[in-house]
């Protein structure tokens, strides 16, 4: 099978209405929300991440669609750091898309960035996530016992990383 092309580019202010629909489906909102945003909120959100200096990218398909953003925050260069998060559009999960993605950013990240270290976090019960990314090579570092409350319920964190110097080995 050919493999998919991906092209990251500048996530621009027209994307955010796409980035608002994503948000707002049930499983994101499961797992990178908590309750379904406004197209205001999510303005807000970008605004925020735009002035703190995150780098956030879109993720475009072969044929020029928008299918997902990905983004690097808190990027500490003093110490060769930062955290790296994903959302992809609800048509565009389930297709390999997430390695793809997120492996060009990190090698924007370690490459260009020169960062030692990529880190994240995600829910314990998000499994594709966890698969995802020890896929790619992340190992668990720490779970947040009862970190966030969903549903109802407290729910696990898990503190995923990478090294500059594992994915070299890769
Ligand atoms: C999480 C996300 C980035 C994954 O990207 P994706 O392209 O959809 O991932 P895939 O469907 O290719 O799945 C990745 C791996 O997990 C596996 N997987 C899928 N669903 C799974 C499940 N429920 N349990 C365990 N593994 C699962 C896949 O089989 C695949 O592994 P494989 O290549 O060995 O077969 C994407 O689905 C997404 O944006 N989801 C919504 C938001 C989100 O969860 N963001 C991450 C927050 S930390």
């Amino acid at each position: 099978m050919a493999a998919k092309q991906i092209k990251l580019r500048a996530f621009e202010t027209h994307d955010i209405h796409e980035l608002h629909r994503w948000s707002n489906d049930p499983d994101a909102i499961r797992t990178v929300g908590r309750i379904p945003q406004t197209l205001e909120q999510i303005e807000k959100l970008v605004e925020k991440k735009r002035s703190r200096g995150d780098l956030c990218l879109a993720a475009e398909d072969g044929a020029g669609r928008l299918i997902g953003w990905v983004f690097l925050k808190d990027i500490e260069h003093d110490h060769g750091r930062a955290a790296i998060g994903i959302l992809l559009a609800p048509e565009a999960r389930g297709q390999g898309y997430g390695q793809i993605v997120m492996e060009q950013m990190i090698d924007i990240g370690f490459q260009q960035l020169r960062l030692n270290r990529i880190y994240l976090t995600t829910r314990g019960f998000n499994d594709r996530a966890i698969r995802l990314y020890e896929k790619i090579g992340f190992v668990i570092e720490g779970k947040l016992r009862q970190h966030a409350f969903m549903d109802g319920v407290y729910t696990d964190t898990y503190l995923m990383g990478l090294l500059a110097s594992e994915w070299k080995q890769k």
